[in-house]
């Protein structure tokens, strides 16, 4: 299992940091196809700039099955594997998740459960956390909810502000997102319920 399909709404940096990784070898995997439900994102013209197959398709009007199932159609044409939500603003419908069960993983800025949904590491700097971080997690159709991959802490210092603390966060994600993915293509896992044990 090698062929990612990655699906974003806007800046990308996760999915460049995964294409980073491949192209210098670190990461034995290939991104098949980029799909992105805003026509604008950012991370259709990165995907661009890697060479890669960048796929426009506006979700604006359409029903949620509607929509997802031309998502699905295309990641089947493109023999996609293991899909990789990366900033992708959307809640899957069940018949995606379906299609490719314990197949999607997601990548949330936050220590699941605390803080799900937009902004997590504003709502984790306004609460007054001490420590956040980033996880990444199969998905399901709850909103952040799967069976946790990997997660990693970082600090909250004193001298944070929302978007210092976004950053360290980001730098972590970029990272940590890499080393779930290798680890779910490897098949170095096991689940039980909602628990992933990772094997050596
Ligand atoms: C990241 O913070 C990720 O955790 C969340 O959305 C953001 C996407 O950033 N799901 P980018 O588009 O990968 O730069």
């Amino acid at each position: 299992m090698r062929k990612l399909g990655i699906l974003l709404s806007g800046r990308g940096s996760n999915f460049a940091a995964i294409a980073r990784r491949i192209a210098s070898g670190r990461l034995d995997a290939e991104i098949a196809v980029v799909i992105s439900n805003k026509p604008g994102a950012p991370g259709l013209d990165t995907a661009r700039e890697f060479g890669l197959k960048a796929v426009s398709l506006p979700s604006k009007g359409l029903e949620r099955e509607t929509y997802d199932r031309q998502v699905i159609d295309v990641l089947r044409q493109q023999g996609v594997e293991l899909v990789i939500l990366a900033g992708y603003m959307r809640l899957l419908s069940a018949a995606f998740v379906r299609e490719f069960p314990l197949r999607i993983l997601n990548i949330h800025p936050s220590l699941l459960p605390s803080f799900p949904g937009l902004d997590a590491q504003h709502q984790a700097f306004a609460y007054g956390a001490k420590v956040s971080g980033c996880t990444v997690h199969f998905v399901d159709e709850k909103l952040d909810h799967g069976p946790i991959v990997l997660q990693r802490a970082v600090p909250v210092e004193n001298d944070d502000t929302a978007d210092t603390l976004s950053a360290r966060i980001l730098a972590a994600e970029h990272e940590l997102y890499s080393e779930a993915i290798a680890l779910v293509l490897a098949g170095r896992y096991r689940i039980d319920g909602r628990r992933v044990m990772l094997l050596s």
